[in-house]
């Protein structure tokens, strides 16, 4: 049985519990004032992410960002993670960490922060093409940013959480790429992973119904290969077993009384490449 609980006090940060919080205005200003900082980080990436660049100097401007801003790196710390932002090139399918490896020619790599600013956390991930990119890296890209909003399209009151998940699932399979099931959006808020676990994967009808003031993430990762994931010996890196492209994308979303608000929207219009 799912639980759920009117956050009244927005200013209180309540443990992870199982229970959804419904979030009220304060946290709606919260949420939105992060999801945009955490865009505006992305928006300001676009014209680092080139041939030459190695993922630690990319890492060096989010966190110079983040904390010019007044803001932390949530990742920063977490759970043993040394760095500001997650960079997955080509087949990493997530928590790729930055390091000495510069960008090449023909990349695609998926750029993840999580600014947390004034206690909110903005969480939000996108897909860059490196110089000259294949097409057929290029259509994943495509169709992956398609599944994200397809998702976030679900979003309202009165659906569940898998009628987000099953339109992703349909729409990637349509492309006969396949989905990751090894790891998921979450609830966010005052917390950096939270209830609900949204899965990218599933029934229409199933799970949790969507009531307003539910925040959360949606953050498929699609590969043009198969499902399975594994993990590096850093005990973070999660790549294809097969070693065929991953791609994703992030926003943070509020459940509103007619539908979401996006928190991640990018203020300059580069949601999705070319930027
Ligand atoms: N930002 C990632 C997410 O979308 C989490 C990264 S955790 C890290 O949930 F420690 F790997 F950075
Ligand atoms: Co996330
Ligand atoms: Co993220």
């Amino acid at each position: 049985m799912t639980q759920y609980i009117t956050v009244a006090e927005d200013d209180r940060v309540e443990a992870r519990n199982g229970v959804i919080k419904l979030h009220g205005p304060q946290g709606f200003a919260g949420m939105r004032a992060a999801g945009r900082f955490a865009a505006e980080i992305l928006d300001a990436l676009v014209p680092h992410v080139v041939p030459g660049v190695t993922t630690e100097e990319i890492d060096s401007i989010v966190y110079r960002m983040a904390t010019d801003a007044g803001a932390v790196p949530a990742t920063l710390g977490y759970r043993g993670y040394t760095r500001s932002c997650c960079t997955s090139i080509n087949h990493v399918v997530c928590h790729g960490i930055p390091g000495e490896r510069a960008l090449k020619d023909g990349d695609i790599v998926n750029i993840d922060v999580t600014p947390v600013l004034d206690g909110w956390h903005g969480d939000s991930s996108r897909m860059y093409l490196v110089g000259d990119v294949p097409l057929k890296a290029r259509r994943l890209v495509d169709v992956t940013h398609e599944c994200l909003m397809l998702g976030i399209e679900q979003a309202k009151p009165g659906n569940r959480l898998g009628d987000i998940s099953h339109a992703i699932q349909s729409h990637a399979e349509k492309h006969r790429y396949s989905v990751v099931r090894d790891f998921c959006g979450h609830g966010l808020g005052r917390l950096f992973h939270d209830s609900p676990e949204v899965v990218h994967a599933g029934g229409p009808g199933t799970g949790p119904e969507l009531r307003p003031g539910m925040f959360f993430t949606v953050e498929p990762m699609i590969n043009i290969g198969r499902a399975d994931v594994k993990l590096l010996e850093d005990g973070w890196t999660a790549v294809t077993r097969d070693r065929s492209l991953s791609a994703q994308f992030e926003h943070s979303i509020g459940i509103t009384e007619t539908g979401c608000e996006i928190f991640t929207r990018s203020p300059k219009g580069f949601d999705k490449p070319p930027y």
